[in-house]
């Protein structure tokens, strides 16, 4: 890749697993009543058909990596367990009791923090607890995401037996200078061992997950992924690009410098290295940052145009509403978004005060509803369209006004009624999306909101 391409477009900007990204969400008029109506109308909408998703944050790990962006909570205590899948228990209900019907449910996901720093069962314990309570749809997707330092082959098993057929591992890097860097010590041997139970087991779907642009991390480190890659095969691999947001409270990206970060230009080529790699393995890139074996149901997702992006990043169990249990967890009915609380005790109170322990959300207005049509089909398609009178707004000229620098750069191609993301194009989505952020472009924020987008 060009070197000024990277110098002209790294620029701080939103991931968009969501639009309106969460800093923009309008939470003056958000109200719990109004989220509540959107459920109710997204269930009658979606339950009979689709059916729905839900989610599960299950926040705590048992050490901090330093550069981790996702909520957790640090403790070795495991007494915390069990209060906690009450609660989420009890988070269920309420959501029971409002929806007034048997959800059908077609996607499940245990994402955290680390689901697997549960015992098995206590898993198997919350999980039968949810299931006596839906209908579980024929072909269902069950995944969760798994430190490979905590989890047990009785965890793979049980988690197997309750209907799980996807695991993700955390892998981040095998260099040990980065792992130490990162706090995360974490061997081959053991990456290799758990997916190697997984497979024995019968796991359809095992995923490994790297991050690129590390503290010290080299072309060395990503030779090194990319021999570990060819001799595990995963079935999935996703690269993450690492987001450095020391300016979070509560985040411990505190642990290097920023001086021990690969530039922007060596970031990149980090990036392209690995993509070079996996693509000569015969992985197939999806979106920004995922990439599956062609035998992978999410290639097949991708062929058949049903890969969709959430705040997990992307998925291909679509539905319209999901549920989100748990500190942090936020839900999305397509017409609204709301967020729980954040950390773990205020959780629990929101909670025991008897009502949905959410503290803050968005109502999607009519041209949100587009636009986050046309962020969702750029990230997940590389293309988008506005030929129908339900896609149009009125900014379309100006959004193009906006992209014809790239035009010119050949990121982007302007069709008809829409446009395609060139192959050079694919490493600036986030900056392309941009140019339809309406409410970033409105009000540019003044303090540092976003990562950088390369
Ligand atoms: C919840 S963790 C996965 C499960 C388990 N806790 C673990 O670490 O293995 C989700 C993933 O998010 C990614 N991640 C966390 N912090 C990140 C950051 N600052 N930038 C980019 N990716 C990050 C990592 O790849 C991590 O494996
Ligand atoms: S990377 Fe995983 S284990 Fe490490 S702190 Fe983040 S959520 Fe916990």
């Amino acid at each position: 890749m060009k070197g000024h391409l990277v110098g002209k477009y790294n620029i701080p900007g939103p991931r968009y697993t969501s639009y309106p990204t969460v800093p923009y969400w309008e939470t003056r008029t958000f109200t719990l009543e109004k989220w509540k109506e959107t459920l109710v109308r997204s269930f009658k909408e979606s339950n009979a058909e689709e059916g729905i998703n839900l989610y599960i944050h299950l926040p705590f790990c048992e050490s901090l990596c330093t550069f981790c962006a996702c909520n957790k909570h640090v403790t070795k205590r495991h007494e915390v367990e069990r209060p906690y899948i009450d609660y989420l228990i009890r988070e269920w209900n309420m959501y029971l009791e409002l929806l007034k019907g048997r959800p059908l449910l077609s996607g499940l996901h245990l994402g955290g923090g680390t689901p697997t720093f549960f015992k098995p069962k206590h898993l198997k314990y919350l999980l039968e607890s949810l299931f006596e309570t839906v209908d579980i749809y024929e072909n269902k997707t069950f995944s969760f995401e798994a430190h490979p330092n905590h989890t047990s082959f009785e965890h793979l098993q049980t988690l197997y037996d309750l209907g799980f057929r996807r695991v993700s591992f955390g892998v981040q890097d095998y260099d040990l200078k980065v792992q130490k860097a990162i706090h995360r010590i974490q061997s081959f041997e053991r990456v290799k061992l758990v997916s190697e139970w997984s497979q024995k087991i019968g796991y359809e779907s095992i995923c490994h997950e790297f991050v690129y642009g590390l503290p010290f991390q080299k072309m060395e480190s990503i030779e090194r992924v990319a021999e570990n890659i060819a001799l595990l095969r995963p079935d999935r691999v996703v690269n993450y690009s690492y987001a450095h947001v020391p300016w979070i409270k509560g985040l411990g990206q505190r642990g290097f410098d920023q001086a021990d970060l690969p530039s922007g230009l060596l970031k990149q080529a980090l990036s392209e290295r690995l993509r070079e790699h996996l693509t000569e393995m015969g992985y197939h890139q999806i979106g920004m940052d995922h990439f599956a074996l062609s035998h992978d149901s999410f290639y097949k997702s991708l062929v058949e145009t049903k890969i969709h992006r959430n705040f997990m990043g992307y998925t291909h169990s679509k539905t319209q509403l999901m549920i989100a249990l748990g500190a942090s967890a936020i839900s999305d009915s397509w017409y609204a978004f709301s967020q729980n609380f954040r950390d773990v005790k205020s959780y629990y109170q929101a909670l025991d005060k008897g009502d949905l322990p959410v503290f803050r959300g968005h109502i999607l207005t009519q041209k949100d509803l587009i636009i986050r049509r046309h962020i969702l089909n750029l990230m997940c398609r590389l293309e988008t369209c506005w030929s129908k009178a339900s896609m149009y707004f009125d900014e379309i000229p100006k959004v193009l006004e906006r992209l014809e620098e790239m035009r010119n750069d050949a990121l982007v191609e302007f069709l008809q009624e829409g446009l395609r993301i060139t192959p050079a194009g694919h490493s600036f989505l986030r900056n392309i999306c941009m140019a339809f952020d309406l409410r970033l472009i409105r009000e540019q924020p003044q303090t540092r909101l976003f990562s950088m987008t390369i």
